[in-house]
């Protein structure tokens, strides 16, 4: 019997060597790939960095540094593990936007983008909560105030954040519980990552110029495995830069005070990758209708496949869109920016204006200048 007959080498025949990939699809499609790369990584450090760390208030913070300090490469398991967070986020933000900017979402492909904002939103939660358990200034003030939020909830909204916490403040239990879901949630995430891959193996890869190119597909071994084989080669070099000089750098210095509910840092800020969130919820003067926008700015990722009205997918034919694209990319760069300043003024207005162009980017623009470009073709014909 041919080892590829058996189900489970057959499945790795079908979907990963023989898989027909576009003959034209550029290095922005190796983003997925090293997304799922980047996962394995955190997953692989996380399991080992579990065996030394200890969730409890009183050592949590000293656990830590005795990885750092005492652990043998304890200290490269750590950075491995925090700045892979942040590069998870990179490589999936380029992942996410070259996905807009090529239609990826447009039909049949809506299952393929639903599952990734499903995918985001749990990352999101992953990143949040690995971030209190070092249990520095900014892990305990960042989970009150991110935690608080829930209060906001009419009627329930109190009862709710007792609930999370497991007592009367972020403590002991709400840590014990944040470390556990932390252990949990990147299993499901490879659960949804499977999913996803199911959901682009049915329809194939879209490719740069958007157009059905089924017939001028080239098998994935070996020609993206190499092309791929490069993008993890330039990933690993510049996280390695990171990693060996700046190891810090894209944290917060208060992280390395250890956590006092008594002495509030002057200013909370969250990870950089969640700062364009942070300045759309500071952007509104109302707890509830900043926590909605907030949520609504992620949740409408979701709506996008099935609002699109374009002929085209690829932005690349697309000169009016392509420009207002652009701009709502420089959009996110503004709004965090603005997320890692104070609540004044001119970053309020700033903020506001950013947080009116991305939702009028992504509710409004995305559905009608498709209509529009329809009908300057009718009218040029
Ligand atoms: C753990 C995170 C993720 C992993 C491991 C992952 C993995 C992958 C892989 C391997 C591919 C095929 C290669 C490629 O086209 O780049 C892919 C395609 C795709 N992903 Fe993801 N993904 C992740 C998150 C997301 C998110 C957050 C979204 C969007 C909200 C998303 C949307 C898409 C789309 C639309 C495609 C099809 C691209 C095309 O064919 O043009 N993914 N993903």
């Amino acid at each position: 019997m041919r080892i590829n007959k058996i189900p489970i080498f057959s499945v790795g025949q079908n979907h990963l060597i023989d898989y027909p990939s576009p003959k034209n699809i550029s290095y922005f499609w190796g983003f997925g790939l090293l997304s799922g790369f980047i996962l394995f990584v955190q997953i692989v450090t996380g399991i080992f960095l579990a065996i030394h760390y200890t969730p409890n208030v009183s050592i949590a913070f000293i656990s830590v540094e005795h990885i750092i300090r005492d652990v043998f490469s304890g200290w490269l398991l750590r950075y491995i593990h925090s700045n892979g967070a942040s590069f998870f986020f990179i490589v999936v933000y380029f992942h996410i936007f070259r996905g807009l900017f090529y239609g990826s979402f447009v039909n049949p492909r809506e299952a393929l983008w639903c599952s990734g904002v499903v995918i985001f939103i749990l990352m999101m939660g992953t990143g949040f909560i690995g971030y209190v358990l070092p249990w520095g200034q900014m892990s305990f003030w960042g989970a009150t105030v991110i935690t608080n939020l829930i209060s906001a909830i009419p009627l329930v909204g109190d009862s709710i954040v007792l609930w999370v916490w497991g007592g009367f403040s972020v403590d002991n239990p709400t840590l014990n519980r944040f470390f556990s879901l932390h252990y949990l949630f990147p299993f499901l995430i490879v659960g949804f990552v499977f999913l996803h891959l199911a959901c682009l193996h049915l329809h194939g890869s879209n490719n740069p110029i958007g157009l059905n190119t089924y017939n001028n597909s080239i098998p994935f071994y070996p020609y993206f495995f190499i092309k791929d084989s490069l993008g993890i080669f330039i990933l690993l070099i510049v996280f390695s830069f990171f990693l060996f000089f700046y190891p810090n750098i894209l944290g917060h210095p208060d992280n390395y005070i250890p956590a006092n509910p008594i002495v509030t840092p002057a200013h909370i800020v969250p990870e950089w990758y969640f700062l364009p969130f942070y300045a759309i919820l500071r952007s509104i003067p109302h707890k509830l209708g900043g926590v909605i926008i907030m949520f609504g700015a992620i949740l409408c990722f979701i709506f996008i496949p099935f609002i699109t009205s374009s002929e085209f997918k690829s932005t690349s034919f697309r000169p009016l869109f392509k420009k207002l694209f652009w701009l709502f990319v420089v959009d996110c760069f503004v709004l965090g920016w603005v997320g890692q300043n104070e609540v004044e003024s001119p970053f309020i207005e700033i903020g506001q204006i950013s947080t009116l162009y991305y939702f009028v980017f992504l509710l409004v623009i995305i559905p009608i200048t498709g209509r529009f470009e329809s009908s300057v073709i009718r009218y040029v014909k």
